[in-house]
């Protein structure tokens, strides 16, 4: 079975068996299976943060949990309920249509609900985390359902308890995740802090959008900075955004007075790793066919018939010029298989 339609990287491998989720009992309906009950999974949602460099040893799981409602309402917030399945960007379409604001500002990013969590993913200053309220999912050993609040999610910067090692309490590799529940504080605020959002409000003169205005601006500046994963094979941002100290972050501005960082509040400093890439010359290269988006640095992107290999040699090269160039060591966003 061809893996290459069901990572958004588009890169080739094959999978020995694939099951489908679609509730929980079928979890437990494989873990009963002689031949799979106690065989790795791999569990794939959208295929979104995953860089695929050969045929996973295991078997593929694609959680394909549909659904959609409005489980509750109070003065406070509106918590609503998706499968794991849905697209991410359908269900924030979905709030927006059902007049349920909230998720604006994550519109577009790529993937399923159920990925959402795992990395915690987040845009134009708002983390799934600001707007989670608990998830379902399923042990892949003992087939027992469970439901996760936002403490035991353990949400960081792209990170929660299900890529951390199970040596260290985490949960990687353990469950599956098959419902989310997310939480809209009532009434509705704008997030509207990000720099490429504000001068949206200046450019239009609108200083106070309505949620649909919001929605719009952040698919606009999505669609103008990067690629469709339909069209260019790409995992979004393949580094995260490094944060180093402030001494270390005043050496390299005495060297390159133009470093984006934004500071964290305990004295350390984020850096743009975008801006790191770029400035070691690497937008637009390429090495074999896998390559550097031309409009943002820190994607990287299949150029056609990539294999896994390639991304990886790019990935490595990148890290030893960023590194050589300002002593730091960029940490990849996806997972790597
Ligand atoms: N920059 C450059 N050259 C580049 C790319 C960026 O100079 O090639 C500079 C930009 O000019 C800007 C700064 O770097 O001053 C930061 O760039 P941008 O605002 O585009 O955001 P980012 O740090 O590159 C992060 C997230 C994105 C998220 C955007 C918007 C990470 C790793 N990435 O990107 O998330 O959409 O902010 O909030 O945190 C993802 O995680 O897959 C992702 C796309």
């Amino acid at each position: 079975m061809s893996l290459r339609e069901l990572n958004s990287f588009g890169l080739p491998a094959q999978a020995h068996t694939l099951v489908r989720l679609r509730r929980d009992a079928d979890v437990r309906r494989m873990l009963a299976l002689p031949e799979l009950g106690t065989a790795p999974k791999l569990v794939l949602g959208g295929g979104s943060n995953i860089v695929l460099t050969r045929d996973p040893q295991a078997v593929v799981l694609k959680v394909e949990v549909p659904g959609a409602r409005l489980v509750a309402e109070t003065p406070e917030a509106w918590i609503v309920e998706f499968g794991a399945g849905v697209v991410w960007h359908d269900a924030v379409t979905w709030c927006l249509d059902h007049g349920l604001p909230g998720l604006e500002n994550l519109a577009l990013i790529p993937g399923t609900v159920g990925a959402a969590p795992v990395q915690n993913i987040g845009a134009y200053g708002l983390e799934l985390a600001d707007r989670f309220d608990s998830l379902d999912a399923v042990d892949l050993v003992t087939g027992r359902s469970v439901t996760l609040d936002k403490a035991a999610c353990r949400f960081g910067y792209r990170d929660s308890v299900f890529k951390q090692d199970p040596m260290d309490g985490g949960l990687a590799g353990k469950s599956v995740i098959t419902r989310v529940r997310l939480r809209l504080p009532r009434p509705w605020q704008p997030v509207l802090g990000y720099l490429d959002i504000e001068r949206r409000m200046q450019e239009t003169g609108i200083a106070a959008p309505d949620p649909r205005t919001l929605y719009d601006w952040v698919c606009a500046i999505r669609r103008a900075k990067l690629p469709d994963p339909g069209r260019i094979g790409n995992a979004g941002s393949f580094f995260k955004n490094p944060v180093v100290s402030a001494e270390q972050c005043r050496d390299i501005i005495a060297r390159d007075p133009h470093l984006v960082h934004y500071p964290m509040g305990d004295g350390r400093f984020k850096l743009a790793a975008g801006w790191l890439i770029d400035a070691c010359g690497w937008k637009g290269k390429s090495i074999g066919r896998a390559g550097v988006y031309e409009r943002q640095a820190l994607v990287l992107v299949n150029r056609g018939g990539a294999t896994g290999a390639e991304v990886v040699t790019l990935a490595r090269a990148i890290q030893e010029s960023v590194y050589g160039r300002f002593g730091i060591r960029l940490e990849p966003e996806p997972v790597l298989l």
